[in-house]
């Protein structure tokens, strides 16, 4: 696929979208995606992809640079992010039942700081919805040459609705929906935006679901005759003790990755800025120091082989580097993609490749 300099085009449709509220910007990029991918319009942001292809999770992920979960959270643009040369992509996070989320407005820019605040609260059209725009997208097919495929993920979630005790029932169904279809699955239990989301990552909650989500792909896994790896989405605002906690109980319930981390409520790094205050997660560069103390953290826990996807503040390939060096085996971009614009994958993906090479 021709490389049609995203990055410039990007530096001229910035200024456009940042002149929307932020989440109407994100509707029209979106509608520009769905109805542009699989056409000839793709090449103003297709990019070849880097092959610097690797084992994790008994995956072959075709380069180490992924979409983070939470830009398409309806699935609406897959062959969209395939273009764009992302080694993989994550989708969701998908609820069993569709339902609007919190009201607006409930995303903010904070420029200064390459950052935003939101509290979308897993606004998505539900399961069915999702299911069916993830089986209508062509990547899978379109992969030729001998290269391997994009691999794809699929992030589930809990309904705001649903009582916390009664969360497991949620996932379950979740999974039972993407199983077939997934790459890799993501447990999502760090959204700050859903009530008491995060409470589940703590020691018998997380124990309980973990337990009843392994029990359950081993049921699947005979069934669709694939194991599917399982990933855990963590927070990045926990102590040590409680990320120790956590690595221990990922690994006794058999689990194959954990991705960290999701955005942050601590709010020091943009102390003073227009909308600092907003309720909601925080992502972009101010999350990035925290991310990095959690996969090193996460790393020292779990040795040297557990797969750890890193997320948060990736908005160069520096960045990018400075997670691998943390301890992550591959990287996830959101904030940076709204910021920097679709040259920041194949920059970053180019970086870790030639960092390989001269390791
Ligand atoms: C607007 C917005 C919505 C998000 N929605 C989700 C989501 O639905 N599920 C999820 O697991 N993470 C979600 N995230 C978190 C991102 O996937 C990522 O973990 C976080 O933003 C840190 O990475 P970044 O600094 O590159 O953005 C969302 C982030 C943003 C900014």
């Amino acid at each position: 696929m021709p490389l049609l300099l995203p990055s410039s085009l990007y530096g001229l449709a910035r200024p456009f979208l940042f002149g929307f509220d932020p989440e109407h910007a994100h509707e029209i990029t979106l509608d520009g995606l769905a109805r542009t991918q699989n056409t000839p319009l793709a090449c103003a942001y297709a990019a070849a992809r880097v092959e610097d292809p690797i084992q994790l999770a008994g995956l072959s992920f075709p380069n180490r640079v992924g979409l983070a979960a939470g830009l398409d959270k309806n699935a609406r643009c897959i062959d969209a992010f395939a273009a764009m040369g992302f080694g993989f992509v994550e989708v969701g996070t998908v609820t069993p039942k569709g339902q609007p989320g919190n009201p607006k407005p409930r995303m903010f820019r904070l420029p200064q700081r390459d950052a935003l605040i939101n509290r979308l609260g897993f606004n998505n059209e539900g399961l069915d919805a999702f299911l069916a725009n993830v089986q209508k997208a062509r990547f899978r097919k379109q992969a030729g040459g001998g290269k391997s495929p994009m691999l794809l993920g699929l992030n589930i979630g809990k309904n705001a609705a649903t009582p916390i005790e009664r969360a497991v029932d949620d996932y379950l169904a979740c999974l039972d929906g993407v199983y077939p279809h997934a790459d890799y699955v993501t447990i999502n239990i760090s959204s700050p935006n859903t009530a008491n989301l995060r409470s589940l990552q703590s020691d018998e909650a997380l124990d309980a679901l973990l337990g009843a989500v392994a029990e359950r792909r081993e049921a699947l896994a005979k069934r669709h005759g694939k194991r599917a790896p399982l990933f855990v989405k963590i927070a990045p605002d926990l102590d040590d003790a409680q990320v120790a906690v956590i690595a221990a109980t990922l690994q006794r319930h058999g689990m194959d990755g954990v991705i960290a981390t999701n955005t942050t409520l601590a709010r020091d790094a943009v102390a003073g800025l227009p909308h600092a205050q907003e309720a909601g997660g925080l992502s972009g560069a101010p999350v990035r120091e925290a991310s990095n103390r959690v996969i090193a953290q996460l790393r020292a826990a779990l040795g040297k082989d557990f797969p750890i996807i890193g997320v948060g503040g990736i908005l160069s390939a520096a960045d990018a580097k400075a997670k691998i060096a943390a301890g992550a085996d591959v990287v996830q971009i959101y904030t940076g993609l709204i910021y920097r614009g679709p040259g920041l994958v194949r920059e970053t993906a180019q970086a870790l490749q030639q960092d390989r090479r001269r390791a």
